[in-house]
């Protein structure tokens, strides 16, 4: 009898694991390029042509989105909660303030979007789209952007402050919070390469430049020519939010730039340097490797920049009846 039974369940249980791992496929692919082709068929050129306006209007601009991209996606997944005010704004949280731009363009280009398709295209999506065009525009490659993602109903201060990487953690910390969004280290290395583009404050970097760690000496993983430079433009106890660019080879080119400086000792936050000078640890060893591959092969960065994209835009996305489509991507409806 007892021995009936738990083969029963033991049946049973196959039967709702296989039932599971179909449901676990289907939500793999529930983003589709197509998502929108009936309901907004323009909406791929509306988006391009408004991020084509906002770049030719100020160049930076293309870092800026591809970077709401990724701070929307690492905190709650990829659900438009960075764009949300409110007392739990994301905005709020120390990696954004003062720092993230581009609200006004992606609202600019969502009431371009509710003119032609009122009601139907999600701020999350419009994130997306946006990101792929600034790559694209600046250089980089380009790919198909999966869509379906339904908009959040709340921001996540705590998590923004918790889940999006410092500047001032090594490769192993960078690491674990990729980790705990299902990235891993190609995905470390290859998506730090949007450090190609855009700019970043004295005060994300000037820990480096005086009194590194308490050894009354500049981080010597940073060339000497590069501290002597910096450290004109970022005085101790000067302007924090002053900027100077992430590649200051390329500053507005989407390329490989970024990882021939590591090699140079030419990166300018202490993370974006650890992935090449740290090998201290099998992480470091591995990401070292392959800063050296796209130091050498724009095409082969190029490649896994664009799965890296698609594998982050992924993030646990809302989908189906979950979360709503905003009608001001600033506020829920
Ligand atoms: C690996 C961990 C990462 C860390 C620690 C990091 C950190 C930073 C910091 C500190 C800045 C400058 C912010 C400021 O000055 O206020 C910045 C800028 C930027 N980040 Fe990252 N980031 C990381 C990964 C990424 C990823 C995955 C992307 C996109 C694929 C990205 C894209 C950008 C861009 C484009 C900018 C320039 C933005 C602008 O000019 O407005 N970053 N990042
Ligand atoms: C959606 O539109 C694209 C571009 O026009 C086209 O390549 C694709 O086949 C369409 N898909 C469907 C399902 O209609
Ligand atoms: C905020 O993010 C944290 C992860 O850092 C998560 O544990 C928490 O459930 C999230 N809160 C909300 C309200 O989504
Ligand atoms: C190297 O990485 C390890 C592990 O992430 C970290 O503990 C250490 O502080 C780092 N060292 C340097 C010099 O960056
Ligand atoms: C990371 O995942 C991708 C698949 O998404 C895989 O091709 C790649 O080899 C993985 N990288 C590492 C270092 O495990
Ligand atoms: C560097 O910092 C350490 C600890 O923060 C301090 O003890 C030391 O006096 C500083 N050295 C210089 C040269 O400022
Ligand atoms: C940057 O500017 C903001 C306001 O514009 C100010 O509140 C903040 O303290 C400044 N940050 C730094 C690091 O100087
Ligand atoms: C950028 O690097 C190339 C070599 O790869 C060099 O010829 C060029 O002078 C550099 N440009 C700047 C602005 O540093
Ligand atoms: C870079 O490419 C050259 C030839 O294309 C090759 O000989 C060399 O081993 C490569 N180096 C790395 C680190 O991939
Ligand atoms: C969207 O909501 C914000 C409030 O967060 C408001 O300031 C803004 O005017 C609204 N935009 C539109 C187009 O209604």
């Amino acid at each position: 009898m007892r021995s009936w039974n738990s083969s029963i369940s033991g049946r049973g249980l196959l039967v709702v694991v296989v039932l599971l791992m179909h449901l676990g496929v289907a939500v793999k692919s529930q983003l589709s390029s197509d998502f929108y082709n009936s309901t907004c068929p323009n909406l791929l050129k509306i988006v391009r042509k408004q991020v084509n306006t906002a770049i030719m209007n100020e160049i930076r601009m293309a870092a800026s989105l591809l970077r709401l991209h990724f701070h929307d996606c690492f905190v709650n997944g990829c659900d438009a909660s960075v764009l949300l005010d409110g007392s739990d704004s994301e905005k709020l949280a120390v990696p954004n303030l003062n720092s993230a731009r581009g609200f006004d363009v992606i609202d600019t280009i969502k009431s371009a979007v509710e003119s032609e398709c009122p009601g139907v295209v999600s701020c999350a999506d419009i994130l997306a789209i946006a990101a792929r065009d600034s790559v694209l525009l600046s250089g980089g490659p380009s790919w198909k952007v999966l869509l379906g993602r339904r908009d959040g109903l709340v921001a996540n201060q705590t998590g923004a402050n918790n889940g999006l990487p410092s500047p001032f953690e090594s490769v192993d910390e960078i690491a674990a919070k990729f980790a705990a969004v299902g990235l891993n280290l190609t995905d470390v290395v290859s998506l730090s390469g949007g450090h190609t583009i855009g700019l970043a404050r004295c005060a994300t970097f000037s820990t480096r430049l005086f009194n590194f760690s308490g050894t009354g000496a500049p981080d010597t993983t940073m060339n000497t020519d590069m501290v002597t430079d910096l450290q004109n433009l970022c005085p101790q106890s000067g302007d924090g939010n002053k900027t100077t660019a992430l590649d200051r080879n390329s500053t507005d080119l989407f390329d490989n730039h970024y990882f021939k400086n590591l090699l140079n000792a030419k990166g300018l936050l202490f993370s974006d340097q650890n992935l090449f000078s740290n090998t201290s640890s099998q992480a470091g060893s591995t990401t070292k490797a392959l800063v050296e591959s796209y130091s050498n092969s724009s095409k082969l960065f190029f490649q896994d920049f664009v799965n890296s994209m698609i594998k982050m835009g992924n993030i646990s996305p809302l989908t189906g009846t979950n979360g709503q489509i905003r009608n001001n991507c600033s506020v829920v409806n």
